[in-house]
């Protein structure tokens, strides 16, 4: 594949798959970029679910710049926010739906109707969660979802002790993701609770792109990578599913080079 040549150091396996290293963040976000344009281009009426993490927004920034150099059209996709802190909603700097509207949606004019976001504001998470699922269902599941890993092994806000058929919704939050979310805030704000797509939907997806850069994710990349799928390591997966596939800058990589290696 020609995206991934592109910037690329070097390649490795894990349980059989292949993961593909880039230099830095910037060469990853572009790459991944590129792969998700490829994705729309021949899936242009798909489900996208993407994630509101630190790591994709360099992908999503990328990802608008190739629409404004036309090389693809993001406006014809569909797409269903994967996760939400409890309390905050559109307005609120930090929110999941703030910072997806300022670098994504907003830039690349997404057609409001082509989206569904959690409402963290509402308390009727039920509506909430049936609004998501209505609008998956609608699509016939999602197509591709763009994931970063937190430092606990969670996908979204799937916390460790998520299992496999957790369709979604609200969800105590773990300690580290507590204390790992404040860097979204500049204010202190009560990181308890938030909502999100389940592994049941995520896993359901055709295409999963997982993203990690830094050396501070390389331990808990190498966990879900390479130990047997587990609820405490909800990463870990997608080690089994057909579609996915794992990005990586050398940092992130680097605890499963060095077991390459051994
Ligand atoms: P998190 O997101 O840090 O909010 O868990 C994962 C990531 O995108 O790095």
């Amino acid at each position: 594949m020609l995206f991934s040549i592109l910037a690329c150091v070097f390649g490795g396996t894990m349980r059989n798959r292949e993961f593909i290293i880039y230099e830095d963040y910037d060469s990853l976000s572009k790459a991944v970029a590129l792969r998700m344009a490829e994705f729309v281009r021949t899936n242009p009426q798909s489900l996208l679910c993407l994630a509101a993490g630190e790591t994709p927004l360099g992908a999503l920034r990328a990802l608008v710049a190739l629409q404004s150099e036309n090389k693809v059209d993001l406006r014809t996709c569909w797409y269903v926010g994967l996760d939400e802190w409890l309390g905050l909603g559109y307005g609120d700097p930090g929110s999941c739906a703030q910072i997806m509207q300022d670098i994504f949606y907003g830039p690349a004019g997404i057609p409001s109707d082509h989206l569904s976001v959690f409402d963290g504001l509402d308390e009727d998470t039920d509506f909430q969660t049936k609004k998501a699922f209505d609008f998956i269902k609608a699509r016939g599941g999602i197509s591709l979802a763009l994931l970063g890993i937190g430092m606990n092994g969670h996908l979204g806000f799937n916390e460790p002790g998520t299992t496999v058929d957790f369709p979604g919704g609200t969800i105590d939050l773990d300690e580290t993701t507590r204390t790992v979310g404040k860097k979204y805030f500049a204010k202190p704000f009560p990181l308890d609770k938030g909502i999100t797509i389940g592994l049941k939907h995520l896993l359901a997806a055709k295409r999963i792109l997982l993203m990690a850069n830094g050396e501070k994710k390389a331990g808990i990349v190498e966990t879900c990578m390479r130990e047997s799928p587990d609820p405490s390591r909800p990463a870990s997966f997608l080690q089994d599913h057909p579609g996915f596939e794992l990005y990586l800058d050398k940092g992130a990589a680097s605890r499963l080079l060095d077991r390459n290696q051994e």
